[in-house]
């Protein structure tokens, strides 16, 4: 669905970011170890060159929350609403959310939400959207952990797939602009092509992916890009969802972003599904590369087959 604003969104701005990854650093010299693969092979065909493997979805989502509540200045009793998304988590009943609610000591709502890689775009206008029916301060957190559902001894999958969290506190803020225009959408008969059963493994047509990957996070960035009247020269910094680098090359080559103002991580963290663009997001910030007024575009696609993105004017 393609939002036009309709006199706006809820006012809001983004006070806290944080991560977490996995202390274990798998580098791809460990995979050609042990499998038929090489580091010339999944650095050129993916870009990535380590990730990290370990923990669980409740661990890392807490110490990523941690980190973005210490950020913000606020205690988790101030949070009145909690969004995890997350396709691992740890147990199928209760959601990951109640552990992850317990464990930080928040007050209020939560709950999880799985949109796969493009989860994190959607728990954030999901929060969003519930700030404008009177909610104060969400925390919106992407956490995955990859490796549990991945077959490490399938090269095809194996080396792509990893851990992480990444974490944002979200407050109602009346008088700041926080979301500019956004996109949510599936194609659910693609469903086959990206999935795993319980107990399973994931299995991938990758090429396929690939394809409808490019094809689908161009068309809703240029949507939203459309939606909030913003050119590719506006955007100050393009957080894609970090899968694999050709497909982030080829997106910033048909939207005209420079390369310079994009936010790649997936080199040292994988895909990390959920948290990938909160991930990328974080680490822009941590950069320095985001400052009050700053356009931000964010644009990923996951299992569903899912799209999201959304184009905010960063402010903290
Ligand atoms: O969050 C969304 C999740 N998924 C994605 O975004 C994945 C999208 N797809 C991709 O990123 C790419 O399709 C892959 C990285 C998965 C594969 O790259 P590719 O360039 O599309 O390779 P391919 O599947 O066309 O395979 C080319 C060859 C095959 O061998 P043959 O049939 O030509 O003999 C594969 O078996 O590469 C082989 N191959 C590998 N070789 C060395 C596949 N994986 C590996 C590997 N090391 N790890």
């Amino acid at each position: 669905m393609t939002a036009r604003r309709p006199g706006g969104y809820p006012g809001a701005a983004i006070t806290g970011w944080g991560i977490a990854l996995p202390d274990k650093i798998v580098t791809n010299a460990d995979f050609a170890a042990r499998l038929d693969t090489s580091d010339d092979w999944i650095v050129e065909r993916t870009g990535i060159k380590e990730r990290r493997f370990g923990g669980t979805t409740r661990a890392l989502a807490v110490e990523a929350a941690r980190a973005a509540l210490a950020r913000s200045g606020h205690e988790a009793r101030e949070i009145d609403l909690l969004v995890l998304s997350t396709t691992t988590p740890d147990q199928a009943v209760p959601a990951a959310s109640s552990a992850v609610h317990a464990d930080l000591g928040c007050s209020g709502a939560a709950f999880d939400l799985n949109a796969a890689c493009a989860g994190f775009v959607y728990s954030l206008v999901t929060a969003l959207s519930m700030l404008g029916m009177g909610y104060k301060r969400a925390l919106v957190i992407g956490s995955d952990t990859l490796s549990r559902i991945t077959d490490q001894t399938d090269r095809a999958t194996a080396v792509l797939f990893a851990d992480g969290a990444g974490a944002i506190v979200l407050e109602a803020r009346p008088d700041r602009e926080l979301l500019l225009s956004y996109d949510l959408g599936l194609d659910g008969s693609l469903a086959s092509i990206l999935c795993c059963d319980h107990g399973g493994y994931i299995t991938m047509e990758g090429r396929e992916v690939f394809r409808r990957a490019v094809r689908a996070s161009v068309e809703s960035a240029q949507k939203v890009m459309a939606d909030a009247g913003v050119k590719a020269a506006d955007i100050a910094l393009y957080v894609p969802h970090q899968a694999n680098l050709r497909i982030i090359d080829a997106a910033v080559q048909r939207l005209g972003i420079d390369a310079d103002r994009t936010s790649i991580v997936l080199d040292h963290t994988g895909n990390t599904s959920s948290a990938s663009m909160a991930i990328a997001l974080n680490e822009a910030a941590e950069l320095g590369r985001l400052k009050d007024g700053d356009i931000v575009l964010l644009s990923g696609f996951g299992a569903g087959m899912t799209w999201a993105s959304a184009v905010l004017r960063w402010g903290s």
